[in-house]
C-alpha cells in the first residue's frame, strides 16, 4: 500500500487542512507513514506568518533533496500558505526543482488528481489566484486532533491588518452556511468527539458575506441548543467585532466555554492605528471588563506583537500597561516580522537588539502572570475534558478547564474523551496539577 507522510506549519486552520490532505490521501488508497523514509507522497504544508514559520518549511524541504535522489519515485507536494504569496509558488520550484507539486491555499481538492495522473518530471503547480472564488473545502476529512474536531466556519479575511499576509494567501471572507455549521457538529458528536472547535480567521464577521441575517451570536445559539455533554470552543475573535451579544450567548450558553482568544497585538493607539486594527486600547479594556462581569470564571488569551515599525520605547510600555492590566492567562508573543507586499514592511524597521529586548520583558511578564494566575487555581475544583496521557508524567493524563487551563492528574488512557472533576493541588507557571475526584 502506498503511504504518506505530511508536515504541517502554521495555524489550526493548516492543522485542519492536513486532515483533509489525509483525508484525501486515504481516499485514494494512502495510508500514514511513520516518517519521510517510508512515505510514496511526502507533503509540505507551509505558513507564511513570519520569517521563522517560512525558514523552518525551507530547512526541512530542502533536506529531502538526499532521499529523492535515492528515490526518484517519491513525490514532494508543498501546499499552504507559502505557495499562494506573490510569486511564492515559481520561488518554491526554482529553489527546489525536485518539488513535485505545488498547490495554492484554494486549489487543495486537486491533490488526489494530480497523484493519480502525475507523469510529468517537472513541477506541477496548481493555484487559484481569484481572492473570491469558492472553496472546493467539502473534502473528506481524516481526523487526527484526539477529543477535538475542528470545524471550518468560514474562510478568508478582509481586516488586511497592514503586518499581516494573510489575507493575501487566504483570499476574502467566505462564511459557511449556518446549516451546514450545524449539521457538521452533529455529524462530529455522533461520531464521538467531545469538543469542537470553529475555525475561522476573524470568527465574529460570520455571516457577513451572507447577506441573511446570520452572525456568529445567532450561530453559536444554534450549535448551543444541540443535545449533549459536549464543549465548544472558537478562534480567533477580532476585538473590533466581538459585541456583548457575543458574550450574552456564551455566558448564558451550555456549552460553550468561557475561554476567549482575543489577539490586543499591541497596547499602542497610535500602534494600533497604524496596524489598521480599528480598536483602541481603552475600547479593548471595555470588552474585556464587559466579558469578565458576564463570566468571572472566564480564561481569556491573546497574541501580542512587538517591534511593530516605529515603535517607541513609550508604545512598548503601553503594551506592557496593558499585559498587566488585563492579565491574559496565557499570551502568545510575537517579534514583528515584516512580510512582503503588505504595508508594514515599506515602513522604516526597528533594529533587531531593540526587538529582542522588548521581547525578552514582555514574556517575562508574560510568564509571571500565568504563574501567579495558575496558583489562584489551587485548592478548586474545575470540570476537565481528559483528551491525552500527558507522556511526561509516568501515570497521568491531562486536559483541560473550560477555561481553557492545562491540568495533569493520576489516571489510565481509558478515561480520555471523558468529563471528569478534578481538585487542583499544585501548579507550575502554566500547568495545573491535581486529583480526580
Ligand atoms: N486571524 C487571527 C490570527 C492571525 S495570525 C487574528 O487576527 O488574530 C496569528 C498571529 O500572528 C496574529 O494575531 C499576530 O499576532 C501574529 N502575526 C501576524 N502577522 C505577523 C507578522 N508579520 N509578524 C509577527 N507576527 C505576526
Ligand atoms: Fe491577519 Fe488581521 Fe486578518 Fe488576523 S484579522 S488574519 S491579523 S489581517
Ligand atoms: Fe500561517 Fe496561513 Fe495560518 S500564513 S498562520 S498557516 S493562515
Amino acid at each position: 500500500m502506498s503511504k504518506y507522510f505530511i508536515t504541517t506549519y502554521g495555524c489550526q486552520m493548516n492543522v485542519h487542512e492536513s486532515e483533509k490532505i489525509a483525508g484525501m490521501l486515504r481516499e485514494i488508497g494512502y495510508d500514514e507513514a511513520a516518517s519521510y523514509n517510508e512515505a510514496d507522497v511526502v507533503v509540505f504544508n507551509t505558513c507564511c506568518i513570519r520569517d521563522t514559520a517560512e525558514k523552518r518549511a525551507y530547512g526541512n524541504i530542502g533536506a529531502l533533496k538526499g532521499l529523492k535522489k535515492e528515490n526518484p519515485s517519491l513525490i514532494i507536494a508543498v501546499v499552504g500558505c507559502m505557495t499562494q504569496q506573490k510569486g511564492g509558488a515559481e520561488a518554491l520550484s526554482a529553489k527546489f526543482p525536485f518539488v513535485d507539486i505545488v498547490l495554492g491555499t484554494n486549489s487543495l481538492d486537486q491533490l488526489p488528481i494530480i497523484l493519480q495522473n502525475k507523469r510529468q518530471k517537472r513541477t506541477q503547480i496548481a493555484l487559484h489566484d481569484d481572492p473570491t472564488v469558492d472553496l472546493s473545502q467539502e473534502l473528506p476529512i481524516y481526523r487526527t486532533s484526539g477529543t477535538n474536531a475542528w470545524v471550518n466556519i468560514m474562510y478568508g479575511c478582509n481586516n488586511f491588518c497592514t503586518y499581516c499576509i494573510v489575507p493575501y494567501v487566504r483570499g476574502r471572507e467566505r462564511s459557511r452556511s449556518m446549516s451546514e455549521v450545524v449539521q457538521d457538529v452533529k455529524t462530529v458528536l455522533s461520531e464521538g468527539y467531545k469538543e469542537i472547535t470553529l475555525l475561522g480567521q476573524n470568527v465574529d464577521s460570520y455571516g457577513n458575506d451572507l447577506a441573511d441575517g446570520t452572525n456568529f451570536a445567532s450561530l453559536l445559539r444554534e450549535i448551543d441548543k444541540i443535545e449533549g455533554k459536549y464543549r465548544v470552543r472558537f478562534m480567533t475573535s477580532h476585538p473590533k467585532d466581538f459585541n456583548k451579544d457575543v458574550v450574552d450567548v456564551i455566558a448564558s450558553s451550555t456549552h460553550i466555554c468561557h475561554n476567549i482568544h482575543l489577539p490586543i497585538q499591541s497596547g499602542s493607539d497610535s500602534i494600533l492605528k497604524r496596524m489598521n486594527r480599528k480598536y483602541t486600547s481603552s475600547q479593548y479594556l471595555d470588552i474585556v471588563n464587559y466579558i469578565r462581569s458576564k463570566m468571572p470564571d472566564v480564561g481569556i488569551t491573546s497574541d501580542v506583537m512587538i517591534g511593530f515599525p516605529g515603535e517607541t520605547e513609550e508604545d512598548f510600555q503601553r503594551t506592557m500597561d496593558l499585559v498587566g492590566k488585563v492579565k491574559y492567562s496565557n499570551a502568545f508573543t510575537f517579534v514583528y516580522s515584516p512580510r512582503k507586499g503588505t504595508p508594514a514592511a515599506a515602513m522604516e524597521q526597528i533594529p533587531a537588539e531593540v526587538k529582542k529586548s522588548r521581547i525578552t520583558r514582555l514574556v517575562k511578564l508574560q510568564n509571571d502572570i500565568t504563574k501567579s494566575l495558575s496558583n489562584e487555581y489551587i485548592g478548586g475544583i474545575y470540570e476537565v475534558l481528559v483528551e491525552d496521557v500527558n507522556p511526561k508524567y509516568i501515570g497521568t493524563v491531562c486536559g483541560r478547564t473550560d477555561s481553557g487551563r492545562l491540568v495533569t492528574m493520576p489516571g489510565t488512557p481509558d478515561l480520555i474523551g471523558s468529563f471528569v472533576s478534578v481538585k487542583i493541588t499544585k501548579s507550575r507557571s502554566a500547568s495545573l496539577f491535581g486529583e480526580i475526584v
